[in-house]
């Protein structure tokens, strides 16, 4: 059974949030980008990183393949697994920018209910919300791991997009649009963003 909070207090920690940040030199952001498997997301999210490192800025990749190697290995892709999966990518996130960093958090997150409930643990304007827009048929078209074809054999179930659902997001801060613009056009489209620019 899990445990509850009910005994335990919450600890002060001395150095704040905006102290981290100044002395990093940055406003913490978390942009959550969502989209289906193969629509692009790490490949944006790792260009969006490179470019914030090449210009001095602090920010650090969470994605969904890797989380899923360590942190989140006892985890599947049920829609249970996926919420937990979410829910502790989101808390990591929080406690990210509360360091202070830009964090990139890159998964599938297909559920709009998960998506809010990340939101809504950070500030106002913090979470930008970047929808990685590709259509499935496209996707499915690349299928850079194989895995879109393991899906309709039968061979992996509970994929998404196949026979496990995707929301796209109604409001996204930003869309991506894939089949309109490069990777390195939407990167530089969301590093602009996170500068203010
Ligand atoms: S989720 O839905 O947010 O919990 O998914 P995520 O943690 O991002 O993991 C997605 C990556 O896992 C691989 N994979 C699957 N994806 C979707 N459905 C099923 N059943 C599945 N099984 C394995 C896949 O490589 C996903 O990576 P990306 O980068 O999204 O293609």
């Amino acid at each position: 059974a899990l445990r509850r909070a009910g005994n335990l207090h919450w600890q002060h920690i001395d150095v704040d949030k905006s102290t981290r940040a100044r002395s990093l030199g940055q406003s913490p952001r978390c942009v959550w980008f969502t989209g289906l498997s193969g629509s692009g997301k790490s490949t944006i999210a790792n260009l969006v990183d490179k470019r914030l490192h090449a210009l001095g800025k602090h920010a650090f990749v969470l994605d969904g393949d890797n989380v899923r190697h360590g942190l989140n290995r006892d985890l599947g892709f049920t829609d249970e697994d996926r919420v937990e999966n979410l829910r502790r990518v989101a808390e990591v996130a929080k406690l990210m920018t509360d360091a202070g960093l830009i964090v990139l958090v890159s998964f599938i997150s297909p559920f709009r209910t998960e998506r809010r409930a990340a939101r809504a643990l950070f500030g106002e304007g913090e979470f930008i919300e970047a929808f990685v827009d590709t259509p499935l048929a496209v996707a499915e078209q690349r299928d850079v791991k194989g895995l879109y074809a393991k899906a309709r054999r039968g061979e992996l179930p509970h994929f998404t997009g196949i026979d496990s659902p995707y929301e796209a997001p109604e409001a996204p801060e930003m869309r991506l649009d894939t089949a309109m613009e490069s990777p390195e056009a939407l990167a530089e489209r969301v590093v602009r963003r996170l500068l203010g620019e």
